[in-house]
């Protein structure tokens, strides 16, 4: 079966790209292949892990566009001269708009640092998420995999998976936690079940 072809959206350190490609080496992704990373920061560690991969790789700044409208045409274009079939949101800190979402509707998916429908939306990303876990006391948090639409983290969930807030922890820790426990292995299993064709969006 021909693999499908994936692109990565970054902005940071790209530990969620690391597991991707991990999983691709493992055998634990067998339907899909990493051919492209797009960053929206030029100094994006995540670049290097790709490069490292011998995957091809773009930097698209929104500033140098003008604005989000030729920021998003930027990328929609490389994406569609790449075949993309699933891109995926791995920290792009940036919200895509409706007019881009509906484009490759039910062809973006984006991991989010808590448990969905707590601590997400906008304004709710990176160590921010973890913060507002800790400020009000929950006891579990986690991840989510989920499609991608207009709305902030409001798309169709895939996947999720629980972790322990343990006493002591600062938003560093617990992180660290859920991205150990959690994002590093529910998001290359949710790319594998999506690109084998066994998941079905509703
Ligand atoms: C991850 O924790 C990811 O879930 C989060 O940013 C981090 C990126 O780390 N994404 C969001 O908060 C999106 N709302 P990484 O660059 O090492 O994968």
């Amino acid at each position: 079966m021909l693999k499908k072809r994936v692109a990565v959206l970054v902005s940071g350190g790209g530990t969620n790209l690391q597991a991707i490609l991990d999983a691709e080496k493992s055998g634990l992704i067998k339907s899909a292949k990493t051919v492209l990373v797009i960053s929206n920061v030029a100094d994006a560690y995540a670049l290097k892990r790709a490069e490292k991969h011998g995957v091809k790789t773009a930097v698209v700044l929104k500033k140098e566009c003008g604005g989000q409208g030729p920021f998003e045409a930027k990328i929609a274009k490389i994406l569609e001269a790449e075949n993309i079939d699933l891109i995926v949101l791995a920290g792009f800190m940036s919200i895509l708009s409706e007019s881009f979402t509906k484009r490759f509707e039910g062809k973006i998916i984006n991991i989010h640092p808590s448990l969905i429908p707590s601590f997400c939306g906008k304004g709710f990303y990176g160590l921010r998420v973890h913060e507002a876990a800790l400020n009000y006391g929950v006891k579990v948090t986690g991840a989510t995999v989920h499609f991608v639409n207009e709305i902030p983290d409001g798309g169709e969930i895939i996947m999720q998976k629980a972790v322990d807030v343990l006493p002591g922890d600062t938003p560093e820790t617990l992180q660290r936690r859920v991205m150990e426990q959690a994002e590093w292995l529910i998001l290359p299993r949710a790319i594998e079940y999506i690109c084998s064709g066994e998941y079905q969006k509703t």
